[in-house]
């Protein structure tokens, strides 16, 4: 026994959130040890999501959950997205819970475990340079922030009351992080913002402006780096500059996001996006040209207020041009203090669902001829995962899921694999 209390955290949302929750449990290292059991935890952390309404419910089903379950004396902390946006609203709808820590907040968290009631929710709170104590969760893959909040102002989107305004890291502080990561081991690395390739715009102190894709030739050259991925680009930034450094830098992994959210121009006005659905079809095409190997993923969000059914033919035309590898596809969810939710023109759920099911049912069809086309390829994966029965998993450059038979030893290894058997959501193969 260490001696030290029990931690259990719950991550919920984006892969902010999963690096937010590295760095709480690095900050409570000295005083409390990570447990997966509720029931023996003397801290019970919620690190939640707010970008739809969903996940927000779950917050509240979940501490109620909690609540019942703990232990005498264990107290529970609300963190996160949902945090920054409901602020103190959090104890009148669940009076237990002790503190309620923001997204951008999270250096605070020794005080707030410490403080009864204890709220902090400033969404202009600057964590840009704030040194975190090291804690990661995988030893083979390192998740790296390169700036904190948004700048975007998307009609629909919650994340700027949430996050704050987009403030880029030092890339002194980035490069010192990816060094120290991967003479840990850690081969690939995983950068994260809301907007990674508007990074440079703007730095809390005076540091060397460098835009994201000097920022990825310098992460390029650190030994020991053999992967490096990042999310979320944005469809606007997507300049012939960053697509020719993807393109042919190497150590970049082949699998771009390129979330549409729509593919009809007069929608991605109202969602003021930036871009028209011919710039995004231009995008997609030049990296298709510039990268045969490359994998696009997206998100799409149906049923944004006043969408009409040519507006959702032009995103089913978007889908049947670029052909996306991996969709992430939402029902518009009305968010507090968005300009999109007192919009009157708002969709019924019916179309919604009706509209939502028409687009995935064509991405399946599309997601399966496309891995079809990978049968008895040979694609380089990264090792990364044991699954139950002897098999290990990971990832391709170009971001597919690859399983084979396979033990510890193949963990943090790079190998060539021929697919043998490939599935929707898995590419089952043999190593070569
Ligand atoms: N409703 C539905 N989906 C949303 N997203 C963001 N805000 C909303 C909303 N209000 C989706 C977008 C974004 C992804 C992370 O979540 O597609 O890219
Ligand atoms: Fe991530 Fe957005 Fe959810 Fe916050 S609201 S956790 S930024 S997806």
């Amino acid at each position: 026994m260490s001696g030290k209390k029990r931690l259990f955290i719950e991550t919920l949302g984006c892969a902010m959130n999963v690096r937010d929750t590295e760095h709480i449990i690095a900050e409570l290292e000295g005083d409390y040890e990570v447990t997966k059991e509720i029931k023996e935890a003397d801290l019970i952390l919620i690190n939640t999501c707010s970008v739809r309404e969903r996940p927000v419910h779950k917050l509240f089903s979940e501490v109620g959950a909690y609540e019942k379950i703990k232990k005498q004396g264990a107290k529970i902390g609300v963190c996160g997205c949902t945090a920054s946006h409901l602020g103190s609203d959090v104890f009148k709808r669940a009076p237990y819970v002790d503190f309620v820590l923001g997204a951008r907040n999270i250096s605070k968290i020794k005080t707030a475990v410490k403080t009864p009631k204890f709220v902090s929710v400033d969404i202009n709170h600057d964590e840009s340079e704030y040194a975190f104590g090291d804690f990661r969760s995988s030893p083979y893959k390192s998740f790296v922030n390169i700036m904190i909040g948004c700048d975007k102002k998307c009609t629909y989107c919650i994340v700027p009351q949430t996050r704050g305004d987009e403030i880029s890291i030092p890339s002194n502080i980035i490069l010192n992080e990816v060094a120290k990561a991967a003479s840990n081991g850690a081969k690939e690395i995983f950068l994260l913002g809301q907007n990674v390739n508007n990074y440079g715009k703007r730095f809390s102190g005076n540091h060397d402006k460098i835009d994201f894709s000097d920022l990825l030739n310098l992460i390029s050259k650190v030994d020991g780096v053999e992967r490096i991925r990042f999310t979320s680009p944005h469809p606007l930034h997507m300049d012939d500059k960053f697509l020719q450094e993807f393109s042919s830098n190497p150590k970049i992994c082949k699998s771009m996001h390129m979330p549409l959210q729509s593919g009809s121009t007069s929608i991605l006005k109202a969602m003021k996006r930036g871009y028209t659905k011919e710039w995004f079809l231009d995008r997609a095409a030049k990296l298709r040209e510039l990268c045969p190997s490359v994998s696009i993923s997206t998100d799409i969000i149906v049923a944004f207020p006043g969408e009409s059914d040519e507006d959702f033919a032009d995103t089913m035309d978007v889908l049947e041009k670029v052909r996306f590898e991996q969709l992430f596809s939402f029902k518009y969810s009305a968010r507090p203090l968005t300009p999109a939710a007192t919009m009157t023109n708002q969709i019924s759920d019916e179309v919604a669902s009706k509209r939502l099911a028409t687009l995935q049912a064509r991405h399946t069809v599309i997601l399966d001829e496309i891995v079809e086309s990978m049968r008895d390829m040979v694609f380089e994966v990264y090792f990364e995962e044991l699954r139950a029965g002897g098999y290990v998993v990971g990832r391709t450059s170009n971001n597919f899921l690859v399983q084979v038979k396979g033990s510890e030893e193949l963990l943090g290894k790079l190998a060539n694999v021929k697919i043998t058997d490939p599935k929707r959501m898995v590419l089952y193969g043999q190593i070569i």
